[in-house]
């Protein structure tokens, strides 16, 4: 895969590159400020320094990350999904960020599709993204990159006797 791809947006440059051990800990920063500012008790999938280990580790073609002028701006990370028995592979975007800073320069865009070009490259056949009904933003997002045929998906929840009052993750 190519390891990085320079364009100019704005008057700045931006690299989309491979995910590199260094980028663990901007990236897990990043999202911490992103996907905790969300309170809602949707804790399927939970942002910690694990979560971007888990990626970098398992799956770090599907791994990219956005420079502006040299600065770091942002991230996808995702996952080919093989299913037993069955020719189809889905891409599934689990995670992408933009920092506050450099919203709305088609930073995204440019992550979402290098990831698109890896996971085609790679035979997936459908990409797949999810994110919480309330996030207008990512919404938005994802229409603008072609997705359609939502689906409906309801989560339910109970207390355990270990419940208490504590503090949650970040969540989508
Ligand atoms: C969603 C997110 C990744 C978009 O990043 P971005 O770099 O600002 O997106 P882009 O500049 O590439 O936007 C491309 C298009 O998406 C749509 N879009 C992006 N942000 C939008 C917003 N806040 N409101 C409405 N439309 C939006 C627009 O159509 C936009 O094109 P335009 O600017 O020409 O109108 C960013 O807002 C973010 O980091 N959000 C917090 C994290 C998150 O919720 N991630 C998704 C779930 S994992």
């Amino acid at each position: 895969m190519d390891k990085s791809k320079k364009f100019k947006v704005e008057g700045h440059e931006l690299e989309i590159r491979n995910f590199t051990v260094d980028d663990i800990a901007p990236t897990f920063h990043l999202g911490e400020k992103l996907f905790t500012l969300n309170k809602t008790p949707n804790l399927y999938r939970v942002w910690d320094e694990y979560e971007v280990i888990n990626f970098f580790q398992s799956d770090s073609d599907h791994c990219i990350t956005a420079f502006v002028d040299g600065l770091y701006a942002g991230f996808v990370l995702g996952t080919l999904i093989e299913k037993r028995k069955s020719e189809i592979k889905y891409g599934y975007l689990v995670w992408i960020g933009v920092d506050q800073n450099y919203k709305r320069m088609g930073i995204a865009s440019r992550l979402f599709e290098e990831f698109k070009d890896r996971m085609t490259k790679n035979g997936a056949t459908t990409l797949m993204i999810d994110t919480q009904a309330d996030n207008q933003a990512a919404i938005e997002f994802f229409k603008s990159k072609g997705f359609g045929s939502p689906q409906d998906h309801v989560y339910y929840s109970m207390k355990t006797k270990n419940h208490a009052s504590g503090k949650s993750g970040g969540d989508k």
